[in-house]
């Protein structure tokens, strides 16, 4: 079934676990992803970027999700990730996204506060939540621009005013990870997580996850995480599994070939992850 995330992330943040976010790129993924959900009983939520929506559009993403999600036995919800505009918001929402997240982490407080709140007007009038990220999540999300050398952390007391004053109903939080593929091991930093934690009682999201050692996460949620992405992971092993059949077929035409094994390995990436996050068997 198609759901919110509201009620997803109410139940996982009440017992203590997060649930996945997933970004999708084409049918594949969101197959894949499915597959994953199913086989652990999560529930699951999948997300497109802008960029994704550029290739493909929302209403390709609104058929392939709500057609898999009407068949699944889990509960499932789409995500608009890091939404640019306040015109993209509401062109998601209209599509059928059942959320979606502003992302007014490149423009100032201020400007953040009074672009998140215009999303969060009319998303609560239909009532759908509004994740917002203040704060700044490292690397190049999409096509974004790069963040380097300024103070990424989410100041707390910023944090309480930001929601008090926007109404968003989860929040991204910059606490050390990065967008992509880390150089080195990547740290979050538990203490200002716990400390924004001890301030809000709203969902807190986890943004670049991939390549950050499960225990860290294990640890993020317990300190109130309830929300945690995943996109490159996802391409890495579906390109994996591509370009190793290729090179054993050289000569194959089908593209159903070599994505197979393709989806095989999201899968797997994925279904890993949800019994780390604590949402296998939550469904
Ligand atoms: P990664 O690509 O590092 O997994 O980040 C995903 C993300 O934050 C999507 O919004
Ligand atoms: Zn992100
Ligand atoms: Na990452």
């Amino acid at each position: 079934m198609l759901v919110s995330t509201k009620e997803m992330l109410r139940d996982a943040q009440a017992r203590h676990y997060a649930v996945g976010a997933f970004n999708v790129e084409n049918l594949e993924f969101v197959m894949a992803v499915i597959r994953a959900a199913e086989a652990k009983k999560s529930p699951v939520i999948m997300q497109t970027t802008p960029g994704t929506l550029k290739y493909a559009g929302l209403e390709y993403f609104v058929s392939m999700v709500r057609t898999a999600a009407q068949k699944a036995s889990v509960p499932v919800a789409l995500h608009l990730d890091h939404g640019d505009s306040f015109d993209r918001c509401m062109q998601a929402m209209r599509a059928g996204y059942t959320s979606v997240m502003i992302d007014g982490s490149h423009v100032c407080f201020e400007d953040n506060i009074a672009l998140t709140a215009s999303v969060t007007k009319v998303a609560q009038a239909i009532g759908l939540p509004v994740e917002a990220e203040l704060g700044k999540v490292g690397g190049k999300e999409d096509d974004g621009p790069a963040v380097e050398g300024e103070n990424p952390y989410t100041d707390p007391d910023e944090a309480v005013e930001f929601v008090e004053r926007t109404g968003c109903t989860s929040l991204a939080v910059g606490v050390g990870t990065a967008h992509g593929v880390y150089k080195g091991i990547p740290h979050i930093e538990q203490g200002v997580l716990k400390e924004i934690r001890s301030r809000l009682d709203i969902p807190l999201v986890l943004h670049g996850t991939s390549g950050v050692p499960d225990d860290q996460v294990a640890e993020a949620i317990q300190n109130g995480i309830c929300k945690v992405n995943y996109a490159t992971e996802l391409r890495q092993a579906f390109m994996a599994g591509f370009m190793e059949y290729m090179a054993a077929h050289p000569d194959c035409f089908d593209p159903k070939k070599p994505a197979a094994p393709g989806m095989v390995n999201i899968q797997k990436v994925v279904e890993d992850h949800m019994d780390n996050l604590g949402s296998t068997n939550r469904a």
